[in-house]
């Protein structure tokens, strides 16, 4: 469309654009190489939905149950943002599983790009992390209880168990000091290594393009 392509040209967007989204894709690929895109997507769909659920949700012992509810019932649009946050994430977690078996099939985690293989690893604990946190939020009886026993687990490590529980529990209880700690993992913490981490998965994949299929 003219209207995008001055609008490209006058930020001189063109090649910059072309650099990104314009690479040579080798013979032979199918659908499975698009698992990697459809998490990005899903991730992309979490990521924005959850920016909308931030204006709502208050991550305190008294307020984070009563404002999930607020979610759900009252603010507009609020159970269909909750909903695509919620379906995101399960596409997200299945999409990356399946992406991982796809890219374990076709041997692409061998040299060079062995080390793309131990990035998407680091997204894959972290974006398990996001799910663990994330389920505490709505702050009910099954999500205190699902954190109780989650970090007892973390908590049972030999020797270093004690000070990891004293860490993301911030204290030797599930309280209103996790539910704060576990919000700035969800939000903060967590997103922003995934996005430094996917900027790496990207940068490697662009240089080194996608493996040839065996
Ligand atoms: C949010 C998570 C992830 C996203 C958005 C993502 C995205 C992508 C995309 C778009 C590609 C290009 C080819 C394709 O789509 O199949 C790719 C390739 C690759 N991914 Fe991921 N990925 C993620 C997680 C992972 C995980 C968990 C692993 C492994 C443990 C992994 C390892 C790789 C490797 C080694 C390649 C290169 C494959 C090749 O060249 O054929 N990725 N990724």
């Amino acid at each position: 469309m003219k209207i995008i392509d001055w609008f490209l040209d006058r930020f001189r967007l063109k090649n910059f654009h072309r650099g990104i989204f314009e690479r040579d894709i080798p013979e032979g690929i199918n659908y499975f190489y698009c698992l990697g895109g459809i998490a990005f997507s899903a991730f992309i769909f979490c990521f924005i939905s959850g920016l909308f659920l931030s204006f709502h949700y208050i991550p305190s012992e008294t307020e984070a149950y009563r404002s999930i509810l607020r979610i759900h019932e009252e603010v507009s649009l609020g159970k269909v943002m909750r909903g695509i946050h919620k379906w995101s994430a399960n596409v997200l977690i299945i999409s990356i599983v399946l992406h991982s078996i796809r890219v374990f099939v076709t041997k692409s985690y061998r040299p060079p790009r062995e080390l793309n293989w131990i990035v998407g690893l680091m997204i894959f604990i972290l974006v398990m992390l996001e799910g663990f946190t994330g389920y505490l939020l709505p702050w009910d009886q099954k999500a205190y209880w699902a954190t109780v026993v989650g970090t007892n687990i973390a908590g049972s490590i030999p020797l270093i168990g004690e000070a990891i529980l004293l860490i993301i529990r911030g204290g030797y209880d599930v309280t209103g000091i996790t539910l704060m700690r576990f919000y700035s993992f969800h939000v903060i913490w967590l997103p922003l290594m995934i996005i430094l981490l996917l900027w790496a998965h990207f940068h490697i994949i662009k240089k080194l393009g996608i493996s040839k299929p065996l």
